[in-house]
């Protein structure tokens, strides 16, 4: 398919939260901004700031996740940035640092595009409670979604601007703010460089402006982010305004201290444990819905299942069971099954008078097997354990 950006007219004069700049006679831009929020289909789990994910069964419908049924995760306050004045400024170990308009972004660069599915680290929190409530947003399995990306390779723009030897991580910052037990900072994020310069159409990160064929909504991170295939949603960085070449990780609060697996609140073993940046290999059941009154022999099940975010990885077998985990039925793969993003799977199971779960497990390419139960974190994060839901017989 081509790909060719929104013409910058479009991009310069739209997304954000609903509705946005309109021009006047001379292509002047009157009015940013209006407030509302980006509610579409979404269980808010948190009002401010906003922290949203969609009923499960809206994950199943499609395997691009239409906007309006993609989940919301912010740490701070929707930033309102006039896409006029937005310049992006990349520093650090680069030979011409720069500092560059949108439309120039757009016009200068190649337009890219990725699809990719996103997902937060925290999805599933709320389950870690089965073995002790962890304290955060208490996601269900439903912060993840699928997009088609579309924006420029950064390792374009990296190419562009040369990196120096010693280059070994590539920082985002983002415009928002955040205050946590009084303290205000910005978000960022950081990947290695390896991860900044692949050039592959499925692996390459992405500074995006649309998302699904539309400008960014504002909730999503209007006008400009990073999109990292196969790493954690916490790396893909909204709002993105600037990009730093170092020889280390950026010590931004959100890659040197928060998500980190670490089983406790130790400073010392937080600051020697290296950020989370690939997902791990999960899956989840979205129909039926748990709690479900289940007549007759047999029901069909469906959701989605996503690999540990390594290149190459790809899901080989999903299994379902209905008598707690003693026997497994295979699931059929129902969707386009491509690098870094999920697979949406359906299967028939027969029921039995007993049965009150629906257990789902998945297997990746390279043999690894979805825990039964997920390895303990204090922050609650990456929780993979075998996704189960309860049922009733009718
Ligand atoms: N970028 C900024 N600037 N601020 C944020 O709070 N949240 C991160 C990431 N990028 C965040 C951010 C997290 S934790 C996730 S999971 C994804 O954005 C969520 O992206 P989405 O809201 O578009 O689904």
């Amino acid at each position: 398919m081509a790909q060719s950006h929104l013409s910058r007219r479009a991009v310069l004069g739209r997304g954000a939260l609903g509705i946005l700049a309109v021009a006047c006679g001379s292509g002047r831009l009157s009015r940013i901004w209006s407030a509302e929020p980006e509610n579409g289909d979404l269980i808010a789990r948190q009002a401010t700031p906003y922290n949203a994910e969609p009923p499960l069964a809206k994950l199943v419908e499609n395997w691009m996740t239409p906007v309006n049924s993609f989940f919301v995760r912010s740490h701070g306050t929707v930033p309102a940035i006039d896409p006029k004045q937005f310049t992006l400024k990349v520093e650090g170990l680069v030979d011409k640092p720069l500092s560059i308009s949108l439309a120039e972004l757009i016009e200068r660069f190649p337009a890219a595009s990725t699809t990719a599915t996103l997902t937060c680290a925290g999805n599933r929190r709320s389950e870690f409670a089965a073995i002790k409530k962890v304290s955060g947003v208490q996601w269900e399995a439903g912060a993840i979604g699928n997009a088609e990306w579309l924006g420029v390779r950064l390792v374009d723009l990296l190419k562009h601007v040369g990196v120096k030897a010693g280059a070994k991580h590539v920082w985002f910052d983002g415009s928002d703010v955040i205050t946590e037990k009084n303290e205000t900072f910005s978000f960022g994020g950081s990947i290695p460089i390896e991860k900044s310069l692949v050039t592959t159409a499925t692996g390459a990160t992405l500074l995006a402006t649309q998302m699904n064929g539309q400008a960014l909504t504002a909730a999503h991170g209007f006008p400009l982010r990073t999109v990292v295939p196969g790493f954690i949603g916490a790396r893909s960085v909204k709002w993105l305004n600037k990009i730093t070449v170092s020889d280390r990780p950026s010590p931004n609060h959100f890659v040197a201290d928060v998500y980190k697996l670490v089983p406790e609140e130790n400073a010392e073993l937080i600051a020697k444990t290296s950020p989370i940046y690939e997902f791990m290999l999960n899956s989840a059941v979205c129909l039926p819905a748990s709690g479900a009154n289940l007549s007759g022999d047999r029901v069909t099940v469906k959701g989605f299942a996503l690999t540990n975010g390594a290149t190459g990885r790809s899901i080989k077998l999903v299994e379902v069971s209905a008598d707690g985990g003693q026997t497994w039925v295979p699931a059929k793969v129902t969707s386009p099954v491509r690098d870094f993003c999920w697979v949406l799977w359906s299967v028939d199971v027969p029921l039995t008078s007993k049965t009150d779960s629906l257990i789902v497990r998945a297997t990746d390419s390279s043999g690894e097997i979805q825990p039964q139960v997920s390895p303990w974190n204090y922050k609650g994060y990456q929780f993979n354990g075998w996704h189960k839901i309860s049922v009733k017989r009718a």
